[in-house]
């Protein structure tokens, strides 16, 4: 039996293991974190019971007392880096995450999201280190995720996706996801259209890895 994780910070807030009595606030969570995201590609309590069932050490919490703060799902993936051509609901499934390997080499990030008055306070960075707390104990490669390009879709008229992509990736531009994710020590490997369907990123995704060895930044 696995032992739930549990770690507090220095502001109070903890990262917990989601335990089934999460599911609801999750839920809710969504909506607020992905507001423009088709709902169709949004998690309901239900997925989030069933991921609790697939791999329960790769789902965690960011709790203010009871109120959950900050999300993350995650699965287990092998990945050809050399032809990334999934999407996300290759990967997700409908949201049951049945794409999930039990013997996969790579934890997947499938999403993360903080609530909005509690941004900038570190959980995002206390989420990703979660993810690899569990990418080490399960002797993983490392992490891999796709990063929505989420201020491409208000400058799409100006510049074209791999213009833009270039840019955050030179950090000449600071995209509110992307350079967040490398901020803490994701390596961008390439750009994915039509990842997913959200007009924040006009569906494009940046495939992101932190690699076991490397740890964040
Ligand atoms: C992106 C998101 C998860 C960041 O969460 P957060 O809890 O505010 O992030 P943190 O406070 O942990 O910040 C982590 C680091 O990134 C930096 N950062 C955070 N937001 C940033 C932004 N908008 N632009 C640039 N840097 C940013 C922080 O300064 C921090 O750096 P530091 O630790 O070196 O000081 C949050 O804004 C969110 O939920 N956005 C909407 C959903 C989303 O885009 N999810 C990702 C889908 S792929």
């Amino acid at each position: 039996m696995q032992v739930p994780y549990c770690r507090q910070l220095d502001n109070g807030l903890v990262v917990s293991s989601t335990r089934p009595e999460h599911a609801r606030q999750l839920e809710q969570l969504q909506s607020l974190v992905f507001p423009t995201l088709d709902d169709l590609q949004r998690m309901k309590a239900p997925h989030y019971l069933k991921h609790l069932e697939l791999f329960p050490e790769g789902q965690f919490v960011l709790l203010d007392g009871e109120k959950v703060v900050g999300m993350t799902t995650t699965l287990r993936l092998n990945f050809d880096f050399d032809h990334v051509t999934h999407d996300f609901e290759d990967v997700m499934q409908g949201g049951w995450m049945t794409s999930h390997d039990p013997q996969g080499e790579w934890l997947y990030g499938a999403d993360i999201g903080t609530h909005p008055e509690y941004r900038r306070m570190g959980i995002a960075r206390a989420l990703y280190q979660a993810r690899h707390d569990t990418v080490r104990r399960l002797g993983l490669k490392g992490q891999v995720t796709v990063g929505m390009l989420s201020g491409y879709g208000g400058r799409k008229q100006e510049m074209r996706a791999e213009d833009y992509y270039a840019e955050v990736c030179a950090g000449r531009i600071q995209d509110p996801t992307v350079s967040m994710q490398m901020r803490v020590g994701f390596e961008p490997r390439g750009l994915l259209a039509d990842y997913l369907r959200d007009p924040v990123c006009d569906n494009y995704g940046a495939v992101l890895v932190l690699s076991a060895e490397r740890g964040l930044a």
